[in-house]
């Protein structure tokens, strides 16, 4: 992905997550357009924390047994609880791990944040080993933010 391709899927995914009439829809949307034009993008989901779970809203990629994750499980609860983003290279290496699909290889897991608080996160799922990098970073967390203005909202 280079530099050019992130600015105009942000600007695309700004528009199209703050005309959505709802929350539901800017997160699908969100998700559509994130799956839609990343290749090495094979599962992308939003998680939306309720108490102490993260429950799994709005996905693309094959179902996941992890609809429920608490927030002291996986690579997602770690994430929420530390309230930063998580690259993990090679998932099948880090004990965290709860496995989506035998295929995934690495992930990105990026907390929707507003003043502190997590409404969420943004998890990615790559069948390609280290798939994930600073470009991905500068694309997600602002993509968490817009998203962060929605949820706070309802
Ligand atoms: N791998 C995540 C679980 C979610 S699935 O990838 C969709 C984790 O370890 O928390």
């Amino acid at each position: 992905m280079t530099d050019t391709d992130g600015d105009g899927l942000l600007t695309a995914i700004r528009s199209a997550v703050a005309a959505a009439p709802g929350r539901d829809s800017a997160m699908k949307q969100a998700v559509a357009l994130l799956k839609d034009a990343i290749p090495h993008y094979s599962w992308v989901g939003i998680y939306v924390l309720e108490g102490n779970e993260l429950v799994l809203g709005p996905y693309l990629g094959k179902p996941s047994p992890h609809t429920r994750i608490p927030l002291g499980r996986g690579i997602c609860g770690a994430a929420a609880s530390e309230k930063a983003t998580i690259v993990v290279d090679d998932v099948n290496a880090d004990p965290r791990y709860l496995a989506c699909s035998i295929e995934t290889r690495s992930e990105i897991v990026v907390p929707i944040m507003l003043d502190g608080q997590v409404f969420g996160e943004i998890d990615i799922d790559s069948d390609q080993p280290a798939a994930f990098g600073a470009a991905d970073r500068a694309l997600l967390e602002p993509v968490a933010a817009m998203l962060a203005d929605r949820l706070a909202e309802e």
